[in-house]
């Protein structure tokens, strides 16, 4: 991954996360995302680290919600949430010329983020990439003013009404209890006590 390549592809996620029409995967999102991953990978041992393009890493925050931006939040775009922003992600990576192994690992984990409410049934066997990225994004669940914005759409979508009404008094607290189920990393636990100092 060149400067040039990695400015063309990050102007471009920004470019596009800052038009989503989905207030709670907004560019907002993604740049909490990038900062909770480069504090997470700050914390790993440094064996760790040093297998770790950052330049990859970021690319793989910013566009993790890509499809967020062009579709409206519902139950269909859950289910083909990834697959759509793997689709955009191999056009927007083919123009620029980025290599295919980094291009279909920023598209996998568009893919494989979306199953990351699942995590508690097994750990699978993900890069560290993916690792580092589903924490960063797991981390954002509990960022109060995102729960907000999801908690003002109730009125106007059937989907965000049933994950406030339903999902949210049965897994929300459970899920913050036990965040050790979900995070691949104790580091990313560090994290998130930080946060709340
Ligand atoms: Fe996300």
């Amino acid at each position: 991954m060149t400067q040039e390549q990695f400015d063309i592809l990050f102007n471009k996620a920004k470019e596009i996360m800052l038009t989503s029409k989905d207030p709670v995967h907004n560019w907002g999102h993604i740049q909490r995302v990038i900062k909770n991953a480069q504090e997470i990978l700050k914390k790993l041992p440094l064996d760790i680290q040093e297998k770790v393009d950052e330049k990859l890493l970021i690319l793989c925050c910013a566009w993790h919600d890509v499809s967020h931006a062009s579709c409206a939040p519902g139950f269909i775009q859950k289910f083909l949430e990834g697959r759509r922003s793997a689709k955009i992600i191999n056009e927007f990576f083919s123009t620029a010329n980025v290599k295919e192994s980094e291009k279909f690992l920023v598209a996998d984990n568009a893919i494989r983020h979306t199953m990351k409410e699942l995590r508690f049934l097994g750990k699978s066997n993900l890069s560290i990439y993916h690792k580092i990225m589903q924490d960063a994004d797991w981390l954002d669940n509990f960022y109060a003013p995102r729960v907000a914005q999801l908690e003002a759409q109730v009125k106007k979508s059937l989907y965000a009404f049933v994950v406030i009404k339903f999902l949210k008094p049965l897994f929300y607290n459970w899920q913050k209890n036990n965040m050790h189920l979900f995070l691949n990393f104790k580091e990313t636990t560090a994290v998130y006590l930080e946060s709340k100092k």
